[in-house]
């Protein structure tokens, strides 16, 4: 009950405070160590993972939805941007616990979490990993409940926003008792795409279901949007997560330019050019840009084919309709 009437807070105080004016007079978005990156590579301008990483930026974690920390950031200590290794599906099992194990002992990086599974209630063509309830239990068992001992805390299964996902996440459950073992998740991790009133309702009812866990916001973003639309989402949301101190850690969907967005150009936290957008500058900590994200490529950029739009392309998808029952939600805990 505790959890919500902070939820309530939340949500019926929206702004201002999110925004406060620097030493410079320009305004610049509150700060947060929660928020990390969602790397997306991009064969075509690679230089692009850089913009993340440069000196001010907020961003104190990523993940890349593999197992091994990304070219661009080997160099970085797990202090100063901490990689967060993923076991993808199944079909990425077997060496997941000695890899995540090799990092630690042979090359001395202090990995301190995993995330596992992503939408595994979601079919592969649309970038799920596509895992029945009992094989993801027992694979968990034996790849990835080993690595707590080692002091690694563990993510759950990272289900999408939609009902299939709280239904996949009981049967995983009932498949480590059925298997008498109880899988021991230190954190839950929540995909969304969809408006804020729907993100507050679906934590609402994670935290219902599974009460006493720390959540991930791992996926979010609004899709599709107008831009200032979707710049108040981008606000609220970053505001809200950043007061609930059981929101541990959050990672927009929109490390990309806008011209290859596939979920809307206005999400994007990069322009066509490669520019921070404001939404962008905003997730950094820093100050509105004014650059405004367009769906065409700009006229300079290449016209080769950008490989990565498809690798990412894919493994995004668990946008979830708004229903009124989940509205209502909002309202129940409300008042
Ligand atoms: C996981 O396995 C799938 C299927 O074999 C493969 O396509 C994908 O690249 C793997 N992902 C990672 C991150 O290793
Ligand atoms: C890591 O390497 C990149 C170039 O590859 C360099 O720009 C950056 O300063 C290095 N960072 C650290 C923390 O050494
Ligand atoms: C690893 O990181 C955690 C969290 O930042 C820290 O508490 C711990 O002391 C670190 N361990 C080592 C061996 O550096
Ligand atoms: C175990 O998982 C299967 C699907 O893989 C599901 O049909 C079954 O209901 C689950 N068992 C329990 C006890 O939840
Ligand atoms: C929640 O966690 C606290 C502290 O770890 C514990 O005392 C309490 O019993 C837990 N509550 C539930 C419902 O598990
Ligand atoms: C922009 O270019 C990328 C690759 O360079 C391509 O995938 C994308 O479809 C292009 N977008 C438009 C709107 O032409």
């Amino acid at each position: 009950m505790q959890l919500f009437v902070a939820a309530t807070i939340a949500i019926s105080a929206c702004l201002p405070g999110a925004l406060s004016l620097d030493v410079s007079g320009s305004t610049k978005f509150q700060s947060s160590s929660k928020r990390g990156l969602i790397y997306i590579s991009s064969s075509e301008h690679p230089s692009d993972s850089q913009i993340w990483v440069e000196a001010g930026s907020d961003l104190t974690w990523y993940y890349n939805y593999g197992s091994t920390p990304t070219d661009a950031y080997s160099n970085r200590s797990q202090a100063n941007f901490k990689f967060i290794p993923m076991l993808w599906g199944s079909s990425n099992s077997s060496s997941f616990a000695s890899g995540v194990k090799s990092l630690i002992q042979d090359q001395g990086r202090n990995i301190t979490h995993v995330l596992t599974f992503n939408e595994p209630d979601g079919s592969t063509p649309t970038g799920g990993s596509d895992i029945d309830p009992a094989t993801a239990a027992s694979i968990w068992i034996d790849d990835v409940e080993p690595l707590s001992e080692l002091g690694v805390k563990l993510g759950a299964p990272a289900v999408t926003g939609s009902n299939s996902g709280m239904t996949w996440w009981s049967e995983f459950f009932g498949n480590c008792s059925l298997l008498k073992t109880n899988c021991t998740p230190d954190f839950i991790p929540i995909h969304w795409y969809g408006d804020f009133a729907g993100l507050a309702s679906h934590i609402g009812q994670v935290v219902e279901a599974y009460p006493n866990t720390s959540i991930w916001v791992t996926e979010y973003a609004l899709q599709d949007a107008s831009l200032s639309d979707s710049q108040s989402f981008f606000q609220t949301s970053a505001e809200y997560f950043d007061r609930i101190d059981y929101i541990e850690r959050y990672s927009y969907f929109g490390s990309f330019r806008s011209s290859v967005s596939n979920i809307g150009p206005n999400a994007a936290m990069l322009t066509q050019d490669g520019k921070l957008t404001d939404i962008g500058s905003w997730y950094l900590g820093g100050a509105a840009t004014g650059n405004v994200p367009s769906s065409s490529n700009s006229s300079d950029s290449s016209s080769s084919s950008d490989s990565s739009s498809i690798l990412w392309g894919g493994r995004r998808h668990s946008v979830k309709a708004v229903t009124a029952a989940t509205a209502l939600a909002v309202f129940v805990f409300a008042f």
